[in-house]
């Protein structure tokens, strides 16, 4: 299988960590000679509720018997779709009532940025140096690293960037723009939080020039900082909210959600304002509604909390510079992109998964499933200790 992987099977580094799955239940992975893996990555914040909740596996097979892919988005009515969009209206603010499905997260952020362009008839889009929307073309284009978008350039024009919690960069908000769009924390440039009530002048300079705000939630959101929505803990609502990752439950997803007012707006000049053949797949809807129910019925979202302390309790080591992020959103900061290397793959070694971080090369992602124990959180970072102690710097 290894040397099919690297013959068939298309790679983006030349190095992919290469662990071959054989199958994964609740918070460890477990490869083809069955070593156990513990997982504090979550396929990339992608599992909340772990590998194969059980409450999502019945949820998929009891809708793979009923129907699969039936119509293109938005013709039939599929209640998987229906009950996903009304739960997740329901734990939102009134004004973000109506969510469109798509496939994946850049797509939904394709989809936010056209209607932020058919709402103001406006062309400006504004992003943040170092944010990660996603690797489609219009994402690609307010990713705010240079390095990484030289090469498919031209790219979508009239893009601005400004700092991320950069008061004096408010002023580049004008009436051009048609959004501002931000992640609530800042993921690949090393979960950076808002600070000082930034988005709330964010928000407030957009209703100032009539732009509109876009936060991009696909990693914070569904649960992972203690609570549903990352920006529940900044009081700042935006106008269109992007989701993904979680919110499958390990299924491919992704949304955005606005106001009736604004949504309808993809209905007329052009109708069918966005296209998909597979958003709100009822598959696939069936694993994010049962798993948005979890999510929103137990205390996972409490606990994520009091799992954050006891992370931060026990990972305190010289090479630990800092602890960023929030809840289960966590990066650690060594000194050296060496050290972080070293550590990734010694930890792999040592039966722990960690991951790099996209535009941070000295930091480790800690982004386990939400589910994940206590005593499986002391185990991960006894293994991290004990890796720290012994590393050549
Ligand atoms: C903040 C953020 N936005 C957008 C995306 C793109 O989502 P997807 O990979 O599902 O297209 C990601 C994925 O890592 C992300 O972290």
């Amino acid at each position: 299988m290894r040397s099919d992987f690297f013959k068939y099977q298309a790679q983006t580094s030349p190095h992919p960590l290469g662990m071959e799955i054989d199958h994964a239940k609740g918070s460890y992975i477990f490869d083809t000679k069955n070593n156990a893996y513990l997982d504090f990555v979550a396929g990339v914040s992608a599992c909340p509720l772990g590998h194969n909740h059980p409450k999502v596996v019945s949820a998929i097979k009891e809708q793979l018997d009923k129907y699969m892919h039936v119509m293109v988005y938005g013709e039939y009515i599929q209640t998987p779709a229906v009950a996903l969009t009304k739960l997740l209206a329901k734990n939102l603010p009134e004004s973000l009532s109506k969510t469109y499905l798509t496939n994946s997260g850049t797509e939904a952020i394709e989809g936010a940025l056209k209607l932020a362009k058919r709402a103001t008839g406006r062309s400006e889009l504004i992003a943040a140096n170092k944010a990660y929307h996603g690797n489609t073309m219009g994402a690609m284009s307010v990713m705010g690293f240079e390095e990484r978008k030289q090469a498919f350039r031209p790219l979508l024009p009239d893009v601005t960037f400004i700092d991320f919690n950069s008061n004096q960069d408010l002023s580049k908000i004008t009436t051009k723009t048609a959004c501002v769009i931000l992640e609530t924390i800042q993921g690949g440039a090393g979960f950076i939080e808002p600070k000082n009530n930034y988005l709330l002048k964010v928000k407030k300079r957009c209703i100032e020039v009539g732009a509109l705000l876009i936060l991009d939630e696909i990693q914070p959101g569904i649960g992972r900082t203690g609570k549903l929505f990352g920006f529940e803990h900044y009081d700042c609502v935006p106008d269109i909210l992007v989701t993904g990752k979680g919110l499958g439950g390990g299924m491919p997803i992704g949304a955005f959600t606005a106001s009736n007012a604004l949504m309808e707006l993809l209905q007329d000049k052009p109708k069918l304002g966005h296209i998909t053949t597979f958003g709100g797949h009822p598959v696939i809807a069936a694993s994010a509604l049962a798993t948005l129910r979890e999510i929103t019925e137990s205390r996972l979202m409490q606990q994520t909390i009091e799992k954050e302390e006891l992370i931060k309790s026990l990972l305190v080591h010289p090479l630990i510079q800092e602890i960023r992020g929030k809840g289960l959103m966590l990066a650690l900061i060594t000194p050296s992109e060496a050290i972080a290397t070293a550590l990734i793959l010694k930890a792999q070694n040592n039966g722990l998964i960690l991951f790099w971080l996209l535009f941070e090369p000295k930091a480790v992602r800690i982004t386990p499933p939400l589910t994940i124990s206590k005593n499986e959180i002391k185990i991960g970072c006894y293994i991290i200790m004990d890796i720290l102690n012994n590393i050549d710097e």
